[in-house]
């Protein structure tokens, strides 16, 4: 698969198959988070891989907030992607931080579809049940949950963006 067959082929999955995900893979795609880009190479990012029969059903449960994100009910495994302190150059700042874990979160997700895994990032999460689910401490800054399983489609949706014209501005 070339780069731009991947980056169209990634999307997000709300319909999971029951097949389990090896650790292996999910360390993989972890390994690929780890080797994102960050602000003065700040890596400020941790992750709590969640693969378990009990665990993972109840982490689903954190993710059914405000009517939405249903479809985890039967998701294999979770990833939760945590903003940590950045050290820059010139003290401590969050300044980039948000954005270096975004960057990571979508190396994870490329990563995840190359080893033939779909992923759906979530926002829309309730933090301080999972915090407590998963006895992590309160200070834990919990930006995204993302889904991780097998798709129970390989049938690729067309994309909904914005045209190169809204967004480009070319200066030749
Ligand atoms: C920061 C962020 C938060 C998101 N939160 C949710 C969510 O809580 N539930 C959900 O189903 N999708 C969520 N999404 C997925 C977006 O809806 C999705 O990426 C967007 O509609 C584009 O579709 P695609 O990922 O299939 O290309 C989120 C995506 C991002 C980047």
């Amino acid at each position: 698969m070339s780069f731009f067959e991947l980056i169209n082929k990634r999307e997000s999955c709300r319909d999971y198959s029951d097949k389990k995900v090896d650790k292996e893979l999910l360390i993989k795609c972890i390994d690929a988070a780890r080797l994102t880009p960050s602000a003065c190479n700040s890596q400020p990012w941790s992750f709590v891989v969640v693969n378990s029969e009990e665990k993972s059903p109840l982490v689903a449960q954190c993710t059914q907030t405000n009517g939405i994100n249903k479809f985890t009910a039967n998701v294999p495994a979770f990833i939760i992607i945590c903003e940590e302190e950045a050290k820059l150059i010139g003290g401590v700042s969050q300044k980039y931080a948000q954005g270096d874990v975004g960057a990571a979160t979508l190396n994870i997700c490329y990563a995840a579809t190359e080893l033939g895994l779909s992923t759906c990032i979530m926002g829309s999460v309730d933090r301080e049940k999972l915090k407590e689910l998963l006895a992590l401490p309160e200070s834990k800054n919990i930006r995204l949950v993302l889904a991780v399983g097998y798709a129970n489609s390989d049938k690729v949706r067309n994309k909904v963006r914005k045209s190169i014209d809204e967004i480009m501005t070319y200066i030749g």
